[in-house]
């Protein structure tokens, strides 16, 4: 009898969730987990050019881990129960001090693509960025999230015709900043691209057929999407993503090798809002940018895919801001996996950080409803840590907060 008393305590069972999407979900609690949804859901080309880095990858590894080299000194007893998260990113209010960073050809995680993504950004109240090399076009996306901010991405191709076409179009269709990204002047070797041949659209050879097979959601939303293009540039060139192309070829062929600090002139002659280069991996080039007033710095090494054995974007936030003080806006690009790595980013001096992998690898695991997840678990994540070392708003979020580990 007190078996069966005993039992009833504690028998309690979950109904069964029959949206499939939900049921992966529930079963997610870090990065970590829905990158491995995320593989087990994508054939293993995909899943490969988005995880993927350069050549050994140490980069793309210390990123991340750099940030568990610093430890917090939380403040204790400060009536954390009213919790603000929120800022402005160049005037614009942000929930919170994120930006979803640009990612070329979106749409090979899911066929909606950067429509999903922007939604899901201006649910969540934060700035979202359209790779030049987006698959969904720049109108497309505004009509998506007509009142979240937007940010443009640009690379410089030669036809500079081109470039100042797709600015002029941003600013009609409301984007309120460019980045410019100033880390590819080349491709970086990205080995597992290399390895499997990697081409984008992905042409089928018998291996992609296999992989095909051994991911049939993946497969029937791709065959349902239609063709997938570099929307914005699509009928420019030959190899504008209709043909499928090598990105090292494309990169070869159309990027202007030539940019240098004179083009940031011609920039601002064609474009007049915030304008963020991404791809600062110094102090000196960061001084420089700021000399030319330039409104962001981008600090980020293209997330490890660019030079392995870059600095990471967490070890430079501190130099940078002590050199700039406060004449620039700083947003720390790469590695960041949990609320507490915001946390310490902000510590170090950054104003906002800004993530790709983990929303790219989101919506190839769950969709749309796997972007909600991501920035759900940003925000919890963040309020969590705010709470945990006093901190109750972003102001006071202080140098004092964190240490390097001896
Ligand atoms: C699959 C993939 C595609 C990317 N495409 C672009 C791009 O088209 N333009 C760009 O400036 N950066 C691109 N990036 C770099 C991201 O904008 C960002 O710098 C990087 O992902 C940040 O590191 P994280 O992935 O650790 O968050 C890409 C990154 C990934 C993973």
């Amino acid at each position: 009898m007190k078996m069966w008393e005993t039992f009833r305590s504690v028998a309690e069972f979950d109904s069964f969730e029959l949206d499939g999407t939900k049921r992966r979900l529930k079963k997610v609690a870090s990065i970590d987990d829905l990158r491995r949804l995320a593989k087990r859901r994508l054939p293993a080309g995909v899943f490969d050019y988005i995880d993927g880095g350069a050549e050994d990858e140490r980069t793309l590894g210390t990123n991340s881990s750099d940030f568990a080299k610093l430890e917090f000194n939380p403040r204790i007893l400060r009536d954390v129960s009213d919790l603000d998260t929120s800022t402005e990113i160049f005037g614009v209010p942000a929930s919170m001090p994120i930006v979803l960073s640009p990612t070329g050809f979106t749409r090979i995680a899911h066929s909606e693509g950067e429509l999903a993504v922007t939604r899901s950004a201006g649910r969540a109240g934060i700035p979202w960025s359209l790779s030049t090399m987006g698959t969904r076009s720049i109108e497309e996306c505004a009509a998506a999230n007509p009142n979240g901010e937007k940010w443009f991405q640009i690379y410089t191709w030669k036809d500079r015709g081109l470039v100042q076409e797709l600015v002029a179009r941003a600013k009609d269709a409301g984007y309120g900043a460019v980045w410019l990204t100033v880390d590819t002047a080349v491709l970086g070797r990205r080995e597992r691209d290399v390895r499997r041949g990697m081409t984008l659209p992905p042409k089928l050879g018998p291996q992609t057929l296999i992989d095909g097979a051994l991911h049939p959601a993946w497969t029937w939303d791709f065959l349902n999407g239609g063709p997938i293009t570099f929307a914005n540039i699509v009928g420019r060139h030959a190899e504008d993503g209709s043909t499928a192309i090598t990105l090292a070829d494309h990169v070869a062929k159309q990027f202007d090798q030539a940019l240098s600090w004179d083009d940031i002139e011609w920039l601002r002659s064609i474009w007049d809002g915030p304008i963020v280069l991404k791809g600062i991996q110094t102090v000196a080039d960061a001084k420089q940018a700021v000399a030319m007033g330039v409104e962001g710095l981008g600090l980020s090494n293209h997330g490890g895919r660019q030079l392995d054995d870059a600095p990471t974007p967490v070890s430079l936030i501190e130099p940078v801001r002590n050199e700039i003080g406060d004449q620039a806006t700083i947003i720390c690009d790469g590695g960041i996996r949990r609320g507490s790595d915001i946390v310490k980013a902000i510590a170090l001096g950054a104003d906002a950080v800004s993530l790709g992998r983990p929303y790219f690898l989101a919506l190839g695991a769950a969709g749309e409803a796997g972007v909600d997840w991501l920035l759900d678990f940003y925000r919890t994540g963040l309020e969590r840590t705010m709470a945990l070392t006093g901190c109750r708003s972003l102001a006071e979020i202080d140098r004092d907060l964190v240490a390097w580990k001896r």
